[in-house]
Parts: C-alpha cells; sequence; structure tokens
C-alpha cells in the first residue's frame, strides 16, 4: 500500500503545531511553573526549547522524512541495530504518555460539559472552586470522560493523515490562536497583571530546585512532542522536497509563544483573586473558572475556552495515538481501523489506575509512591515518561543522527528545499555535543552528582 502523505506544507505545519500545543502549553507549563516557583524555571525551559529542543526537532523530523517510516522501521533503515531501541522506546512512551494525557483531557470535557449546561458562571467563585476536587476525587467521572476522549481520539486516527489529522487540525488550531489572544487580552485589564508578570518573568533562582532543572528539560520535550517520535512519525508523512527547517522554526516559536501566552492570561488571574500559584494540576480547572464566573459573558468564554482545551488536547493525543498506529501498520501491516481500534483500546485500559489516582487507592499506590517519590500513579506516569523517557529518546535522536546516520543522506535531507541552509554547521554541532552533553549534565543534576 503507498504511504499516505499531507495534502499540504501547511497542513503539515498546523498538524505538527496541533502535536506541540496541547494540553503541555494550557495546562501542565503554567501549573509546573507555579510549582517551581515561576521566572528561574522559565528561563532554563527556555534555553532548553532553544538549545536542545529545536535541533532535536529538525533532526526527528529529517529522519522521518528520510526513512518514510514510522520510529522503530525508521531506525532499522537508516542504521540498523540497537538503534533500534529508540524507535521502541517511541512506542512505549506512546502508551504511557496518552494513558494518563487522555485523563487530563478528560477533565477539559467535564468542564466542558459544566460550561454548556451554565454551571460554572451561575455558581459564583465560591461556588467553582470546589468543583476540581469533586471531579478529581470521582473515579466514575474520570473514568467516564477518559474512555470519551480515548474514543474521539480513535475516531480522528481512523480517518487517516489527510482527512482525519491535518483536517482537524486546519480548523482547530487558527481558532485556538484566537480565543487565546481575546483571554490574554481579558488579563491585561487585571489588577494582578503586574504580578502575574513578576511571576513568570521575574528571575527567582532560590525557588529552582533538582527537580526544577529535570523538570524544565522534560517539559522541553513534552511540550515539542519530541524524544518518541511522533515529529519523526509526521515527519514520514511529508515529501522529499518540503523544508524541513524553516517548519521545525515554525513550530516550536509558535508553541512557545503559546505557552507563555497561555501563562500570561492566567497568572493575572490567580493573583487578582488571591489563589496560590503552586496548587499543582488543578491549577487551570480552577483559576479559569473562577475569573469566568465572574465576567460579563462568562458561560460563552467558559464554553469556548474549555471547548479549545478539548480541541488542543485532541491534536495531540491523535499524534500520541499515531505513534503506535503506524507501527503496526507499517511493521504489522495491519489496517488503520484496526491498528487505531486495539492500540487506543488497550491504552484505554492502561489509563484506569490514572483515572483512579485521585480517588481511594484501589491499585495500591505504594510502588507509585516510591518510585514517583511520593506521588500517586498519574504523577509517576508523567514523572517517568516525560522527565527521563522522553529526554532519554531525544538523546538517542541526536546521537544517531549526528554521529550514526549517513553524512550524505543527513547533508541532503537538511538542505532539500530549505533556504537556511546555512544553519546545517551549527545544528550538526548542537546535536553532536550541546544536546548530548546538556541532557547529560541535567541528569547527573537530578540525581545529585552534580
Ligand atoms: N506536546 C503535547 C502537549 O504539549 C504533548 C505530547 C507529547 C504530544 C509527546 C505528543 C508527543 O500537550
Amino acid at each position: 500500500m503507498e504511504r499516505a502523505h499531507w495534502h499540504s506544507r501547511m497542513g503539515f505545519v498546523l498538524a505538527a503545531a496541533g502535536s506541540a500545543v496541547g494540553l503541555g502549553n494550557i495546562w501542565k507549563f503554567p501549573y509546573i511553573t507555579g510549582v517551581n516557583g515561576g521566572g528561574a524555571f522559565v528561563l532554563v525551559y527556555l534555553v532548553c526549547i532553544a538549545l536542545v529542543g529545536l535541533p532535536v526537532m529538525a533532526a526527528e523530523i529529517l529522519l522521518g522524512r528520510a526513512s518514510q517510516k514510522s520510529p522503530v522501521g525508521a531506525f532499522r533503515v537508516l542504521g540498523g541495530g540497537p538503534w533500534v531501541l529508540v524507535g521502541w522506546l517511541g512506542v512505549v512512551c506512546g502508551f504511557v504518555i496518552l494513558s494518563y494525557y487522555s485523563v487530563v483531557a478528560g477533565w477539559a470535557l467535564h468542564y466542558t460539559w459544566l460550561a454548556v449546561t451554565g454551571q460554572i458562571a451561575g455558581l459564583g467563585p465560591q461556588g467553582v472552586e470546589p468543583l476540581f476536587n469533586q471531579l478529581y476525587q470521582s473515579g466514575s467521572l474520570n473514568l467516564f470522560w477518559h474512555a470519551v476522549f480515548m474514543i474521539m481520539t480513535i475516531a480522528v486516527v481512523m480517518g487517516g493523515v489527510g482527512k482525519g489529522i491535518e483536517r482537524w487540525s486546519r480548523i482547530l488550531m487558527p481558532t485556538l490562536f484566537g480565543l487565546m489572544v481575546i483571554l490574554l487580552a481579558n488579563s491585561f485589564t487585571m489588577d494582578g497583571f503586574a504580578e502575574g508578570l513578576d511571576f513568570i518573568f521575574g528571575f527567582h533562582t532560590e525557588n529552582l530546585t533538582r527537580d526544577g532543572v529535570l523538570e524544565a528539560l522534560g517539559h522541553a520535550f513534552f511540550t515539542l512532542s519530541l524524544g518518541m517520535g511522533a515529529m519523526l512519525t509526521y515527519g514520514s508523512y511529508l515529501h522529499e522536497n518540503d523544508d524541513i527547517v524553516s517548519a521545525s522554526v515554525i513550530i516550536s516559536v509558535l508553541d512557545t509563544v503559546l505557552a507563555l501566552t497561555a501563562s500570561l492570561a492566567l497568572f493575572p488571574i490567580i493573583f487578582t483573586f488571591g489563589l496560590e500559584p503552586g496548587t499543582g494540576p488543578g491549577l487551570v480547572f480552577v483559576s479559569v473558572p473562577i475569573a469566568l464566573s465572574q465576567m460579563t459573558g462568562g458561560t460563552f468564554f467558559a464554553v469556548v475556552f474549555f471547548f479549545l482545551l478539548v480541541f488542543a488536547a485532541l491534536t495531540s493525543a491523535v499524534s500520541l495515538l499515531e505513534v503506535v498506529t503506524s507501527y503496526l501498520i507499517d511493521e504489522k501491516l495491519w489496517s488503520r481501523s484496526r491498528a487505531a481500534l486495539v492500540a487506543g483500546g488497550v491504552i484505554l485500559v492502561v489509563g484506569i489506575p490514572s483515572a483512579l489516582s485521585g480517588g481511594t487507592d484501589l491499585f495500591g499506590s505504594s510502588f507509585a509512591e516510591t518510585v514517583g517519590r511520593g506521588r500517586n500513579w498519574f504523577d509517576t506516569f508523567d514523572y517517568l515518561a516525560t522527565n527521563w523517557m522522553l529526554p532519554f529518546g531525544g538523546l538517542g535522536i541526536a546521537l544517531f543522527t549526528a554521529w550514526r546516520l549517513d553524512d550524505a543522506i543527513r547533508h541532503r535531507a537538511f538542505l532539500e528545499g530549505t533556504n537556511l541552509a546555512v544553519f546545517y554547521k551549527g545544528w550538526l554541532l548542537l546535536l553532536k555535543f550541546v544536546v548530548p552533553v546538556g541532557i547529560a549534565l541535567v541528569f547527573l543534576h537530578a540525581i545529585g552528582i552534580l
């Protein structure tokens, strides 16, 4: 069967941006910035994006385009040997990340429901605050919305590359940007704006911990969908002459701008209403409803915001499922429908402990708490996958591209279609030395050696 391709380069950029921009930007970045005390954490994160994320992004898309294969096959045809393990790690990450990602996306679905039925604006600030804990502790609600979200994700992936993923991204991404601008404009007018700004950009090094540095690196990978072959898989649906370099820059910049915009929209709200910035995963689900419940047109904005949160999550979840699905299609020769259904079904099941994390511990949390340093299942999956597996995968991708990949293939693939060819040498230097050394240093720092 002939390999599917994007209908246009624009379609690819939007789909890849759709993968990058997701819960990572709107839900996770603000909450981990809050937990890690703001400023210094944001700076480390930005450095990681520029020096590590961007070069790895170009490398991943390049490996995909050059091999026209999903991760496992890509490493096999381009270099073979033990490198195939990097591709395997990606498939495993797809399972792990999507299993809890879908639970959080389920929260967004629940809030969409609350907003549509008028329960957010109607309740007032005191009324909406406890909503999150009620949801978090309810196993049945979590399971229900997790299942609904997985079914949506499976449906898009079954639609295929052009008709499913690309078409949805074309509609959802521009809308998402428009809405962010409205929320940002709203936060400019709030009393807590200056305090919010200082929290995000003021340089508060005293708050930055060892785990904070690791988390900034991990999040750079997570937010750009790197280290597990999602960008590689999307790159494999590109044609030979599509420009990889400028696409990588556009995707990374869009993603970063969106994360900063989301924080700029949120922290002023948090400070205006005297909320705690470091409360963790519930941050967006508490602060935004509080603000919306007092704005004119609150119900309208609440509906739009949570719909968009769902859609941002959906275009990312689709790319996670696509990694597993394309593996089954390419390597096991399954049909797309069967691959998406089976992979999605298994992920739904793997997500059950995460869905039940907030409630009574059906699955016994002592293992999770040991491995995850006092975290429950949900946090443990996130901690291990984001902070360790993704950077480790990124290390493999950088080393492979810089040291193992045939020079002629690499050079030609980088130059094809781009007018940014002058960056080739710099890119290679980053991949050869800066990325591996940087990741190694952060790992050593995290385990306490540095
Ligand atoms: N980048 C997505 C986000 O920020 C998450 C993601 C990670 C998607 C890894 C695909 C692969 O929400």
